[in-house]
């Protein structure tokens, strides 16, 4: 049963999955997989059963990380994965995390079909987003919008946080996660939001700064290991894989650790050491990373014809930006804290389900902020706006605006015109009738004039 005013947004991410529903009382929550709000994307090929998604995959890779994809979004351009011995198409991969997702919605909101909305980062092109659609078909969707990411992350801004942005104002999304960094500068338009300039990497996310730290690792002990480093980075049976993943398991939650404290350990299995990292070695190794992400953020601020103050402010996104050296650097390329929020990895999803909520613009009508074109392409689906009423339809509503008083003047002399012929008359009747009375002449003496006093 299709339900109107039921939406699910789903942000599908390089490592994370997260969705957020919305009921038409506009009450919105994200959905939990396993008791959290992320599910990772990973899928895993067991042997004539359906793929498994997120956590179960996560566990099932333990007997054979050779069935495992972690990253299905990386894999999104090459039409083929290969996972255990067969090949499975990409989409398949993805409409299983959508089909996971679609199950949660069904065990928390019931046999209601939602509109689905499905973000994309901004750069995406045509291909790479009827991929997403054609999964979310694949997964039993029908009712589906595709919305760029900074796009729900600004809505997120405004509708959830309640900053300020007023029409022609800029905020820029800078969004960090697993697999890429996108920046990208949103503008208020009257209508919704638009991105203005964009820039970002495809290969640049929280999985190189866990491949920098690994190689750091293998450069720091991997040549007295009597050739078990090179199991782990190059493994040839399914120990050396387990081996493997157990290792990447570690440094990413040593490199989550480091967020907040200053040293983490990290158990190198095969090897059989423990090794300690310190929050100064990982931001030694991520510097050269989060620098580029800066000087991206940079770029498209310098891009921006605007004026310091209509720049609302930079948008941290995603579960990399939790990286303190991040904000940092930041504030000393820009001059400005960046907006950190506590769980960034649920902005975009959370936002996805705002956009149609959003209140009217506040503030003055300024005009278009960049000249440039949108950097963004162009979705298939109507681009989110604030539920407005399409542009022909607001200009003849406000030429009625206008035309109303004018068009209140010819009635107006009319009636005015009509009040002066009727006294008219009435007077006329009335000496009519006064000069039978009287007697007298018809026509009352005019003549105010004095007389001359020689006449
Ligand atoms: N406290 C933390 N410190 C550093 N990194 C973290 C922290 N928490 C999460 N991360 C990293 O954030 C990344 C996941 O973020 P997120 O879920 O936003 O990415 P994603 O949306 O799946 O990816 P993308 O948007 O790039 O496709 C992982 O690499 C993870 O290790
Ligand atoms: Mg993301």
């Amino acid at each position: 049963m299709a339900g109107p005013g039921y939406m699910l947004g789903v942000d599908f991410g390089t490592s994370h999955t997260v969705a957020a529903a919305r009921s038409p009382d506009n009450r919105s929550r994200v959905l939990l997989f396993d008791g959290s709000p992320l599910l990772p994307s990973a899928v895993y090929a067991q042997p004539g059963a359906p793929l498994l998604v997120g956590r179960d995959a996560i566990l099932a890779a333990r007997v054979d990380p050779a069935r495992f994809e972690p990253h299905p979004k990386r894999r999104v351009d090459d039409g083929t994965v290969l996972l255990g011995e067969r090949e499975f198409p990409v989409v398949d991969l993805i409409a299983a995390v959508y089909r996971r997702v679609g199950e949660e919605w069904g065990r928390v909101v019931g046999a209601v079909r939602p509109e689905l909305t499905l973000t994309h980062p901004a750069a995406w092109g045509e291909p790479r987003r009827r991929v997403l659609v054609a999964a979310a078909e694949a997964a039993g969707f029908d009712r589906i919008r595709l919305v760029p990411e900074p796009v729900a992350a600004a809505a997120y801004f405004v509708r959830v946080l309640g900053q300020r942005l007023p029409t022609g104002s800029v905020l820029v999304v800078h969004d960090i996660g697993g697999g890429t960094v996108d920046v990208a500068a949103v503008t208020r338009t009257r209508t919704g939001f638009t991105v203005s300039a964009l820039d970002g990497r495809d290969d640049l996310g929280g999985i190189d700064l866990d491949a920098a730290v690994v190689a750091h690792l293998s450069g720091v002990h991997g040549t007295d290991s009597g050739g078990a480093w090179h199991r782990l980075t190059t493994p040839a049976n399914l120990n050396d894989r387990r081996a493997r993943r157990l290792l990447w398991d570690d440094v990413r939650a040593a490199k989550e650790r480091l967020s907040r404290a200053t040293i983490s350990e990290i158990v190198v299995p095969q090897v059989g050491i423990e090794v300690h990292l310190t929050r100064h070695e990982l931001e030694s190794l991520a510097t050269p990373a989060l620098t580029e992400a800066v000087r991206l953020t940079n770029s498209v601020v310098g891009r921006l014809a605007v004026p310091g103050h209509r720049l609302a402010g930079v948008f941290l996104v995603g579960g990399s930006s939790r990286i303190p050296l991040l904000s940092t650097l930041l504030f000393q390329e820009l001059g400005r804290a960046p907006v950190v929020i506590e769980q960034p990895e649920l902005v975009v999803a959370e936002g996805s389900v705002a956009l149609p909520e959003l209140p009217p613009a506040p503030g003055r009508k300024w005009h278009q902020a960049t000249g440039q074109p949108d950097a963004a392409p162009t979705s298939p689906t109507p681009a989110p706006t604030t539920p407005a009423a399409p542009p022909r339809q607001r200009r003849r509503r406000t030429w009625l605006r206008w035309l109303g008083p004018v068009a209140l003047l010819p009635v107006a002399a009319v009636i005015v015109g009509l009040a002066v012929a009727l006294i008219t008359i009435l007077a006329f009747v009335g000496m009519v009738v006064w000069s039978i009375l009287t007697g007298q002449g018809f026509l009352p003496d005019w003549n105010f004039m004095p007389r001359a006093p020689w006449a």
